[in-house]
């Protein structure tokens, strides 16, 4: 059967890096059943002969438009599927959708009429908001890592700065590689416009929140660097959750030994 990946070798590779980071989250055993899913823009990846695919069902009503995406065309992971099983079959564990010309609404062109995933508003609504912003975003990656998550279950981890300093200090690479840090967004239902627009708020500071009790998200324009992001940021807090399981508080790197980081790593203040 045709695929929109034949002859075309980019998308193609697009396509095996989100299996690729598919398997990543299962086999960290972040992806309980269906828990965590993905959204890419693979716009500037497909020609014509895609961008005018037929719809393979109506067209489906975003409740907030998303004029910055008009036109775009995004590859979605399924809702109620399996990150394992998306890592084996990616096209038939999610699908690409088409937004319409004003934003206000999204079409399933390919390959298989698959339903997005129920966080889809929230994925477009931080999308939108980024290329608003001119910032070439491509990448929406939510997951439920297990050490992360339990972290947010204890108060002073849900104050960003407190978390981020704590996760910085516990190794050099975790300033190097989340160098913005990372934002708390306070328990709200999932797949919620709520969840979407207080995360949205956090994007101008951070690449990565945290959701309270919940998960995380990571956006990017390379969905291999979300997932190391995500990856870092779970090795931190596993090494201080060791440290207090084994009955004591990790020292951490000082104040001076992160700051030197920032000119030697030519990181943003
Ligand atoms: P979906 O199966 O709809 O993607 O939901 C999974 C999830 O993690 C919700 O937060
Ligand atoms: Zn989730």
């Amino acid at each position: 059967m045709a695929s929109i990946i034949d002859n075309n070798e980019a998308l193609r590779l697009q396509i095996e890096q989100i299996a690729e980071v598919a398997g990543y989250l299962w086999e960290k055993g972040w992806a309980e059943r269906n828990g965590g899913n993905i959204s890419v823009n693979l716009t500037e990846l497909v020609g014509d002969e895609v961008r005018r695919l037929p719809a393979l069902m109506p067209e489906i009503k975003l409740g907030e438009p998303v004029e910055a995406l008009a036109g775009n065309i995004f590859y979605v992971t399924g809702t109620g599927k399996r990150m394992r099983y998306v890592a084996k079959a990616p096209f038939s564990n999610g699908s690409v959708i088409r937004v319409n010309a004003d934003g206000s609404a999204y079409e399933i062109i390919a390959e298989q009429p698959i339903m997005p995933t129920s966080e889809l508003p929230s994925h477009l609504a931080m999308h939108n908001f980024l290329r608003a912003r001119g910032v070439n975003n491509k990448v929406v990656v939510h997951t439920h890592p297990t050490d992360l998550v339990a972290l947010s279950h204890c108060k002073p981890f849900l104050n960003s700065d407190y978390i981020t300093r704590k996760l910085w200090a516990m190794i050099p690479e975790c300033r190097v590689i989340v160098p913005r840090g990372v934002g708390i967004i306070p328990y709200e239902l999932p797949g919620s416009m709520d969840l979407a627009k207080a995360t949205i708020k956090q994007l101008d500071k951070h690449d990565v929140v945290l959701w309270e009790k919940h998960g995380i998200l990571a956006v990017g324009e390379d969905i291999i660097e979300c997932f190391d992001a995500i990856d870092t940021l779970s090795k931190s807090a596993q090494i201080y959750l060791y440290a207090r399981q084994a009955g004591f508080e990790p020292e951490g790197m000082t104040d001076a030994q992160l700051d030197d980081l920032v000119p030697a790593f030519n990181l943003p203040k």
